[in-house]
């Protein structure tokens, strides 16, 4: 389905998203709001992943029982460095996930994006793709790691962020229509620097505490 825009409004989700929103929030505070978020996200992310059955002994008897499909494993491609916050989360609920790294970072007077690291597995053909990034300010950063992304030809590619501006999400569906974005909220707009407002300020800064 094109165009795709999904907020995922689970009350537990709003509610942790509103803690890391304030300033007062401390860096290991909101590093571990982050990797909570992150586990509710991908758990409401992942309904449609494929299953097959095994045949299990129980205590009791044997049965056929829903495991995750071995041979699709779900790729997740963090966008450095505050993807890595998203990465970790969905990692403890997903731990074979097989992981991709790309470096791209905003020039911040240009607010163009330059890329600086690019690695993924190689056999991306048969696999899904999960792009995270908390944030979708102007948009280029996501479209620009969609666009590397697509090289590869992976089944399939959705995008997954924190918090997203209407100016980004606009630009990021007419680039890559074919492209589902998953969020926990839209924000009011875009400021002269890029920044989303009203935001959480800059997501790897009070991830890492940099700043
Ligand atoms: N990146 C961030 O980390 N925060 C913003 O508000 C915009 C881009």
């Amino acid at each position: 389905m094109p165009n795709e825009v999904h907020i995922i409004n689970h009350p537990l989700v709003q509610h942790k998203l509103t803690l890391m929103r304030r300033a007062t929030t401390s860096t290991a505070k909101f590093r571990s709001l982050l990797r909570e978020i992150s586990m509710l996200l991908a758990y409401e992310i992942t309904r449609d992943l494929p299953l097959k059955l095994e045949t299990i002994e129980t205590p009791m008897a044997t049965m056929q029982a829903p495991v995750l499909a071995p041979e699709k494993k779900l790729v997740v491609v963090s966008i450095m460095r505050a993807g890595q916050g998203i990465l970790d989360g969905i990692l403890e609920l997903i731990p074979s996930a097989r992981v991709g790294h790309i470096g791209l970072y905003r020039d911040p007077q240009t607010l163009n994006v330059i890329e600086y690291y690019f690695k993924v597995p190689d056999d991306l053909e048969e696999r899904d793709v999960l792009i995270v990034d908390p944030m979708i300010a102007t948009g280029n950063t996501a479209i620009a790691a969609v666009h590397q992304l697509k090289q590869a030809a992976p089944h399939s590619i959705r995008f997954l962020c924190l918090l997203a501006a209407p100016e980004g999400v606009e630009r990021f569906h007419s680039e890559h229509p074919d492209v589902p974005l998953y969020t926990a909220a839209v924000d009011e707009k875009l400021d002269s620097h890029g920044y989303i407002l009203p935001g959480l300020g800059d997501a790897g800064d009070r991830l890492f505490g940099t700043k």
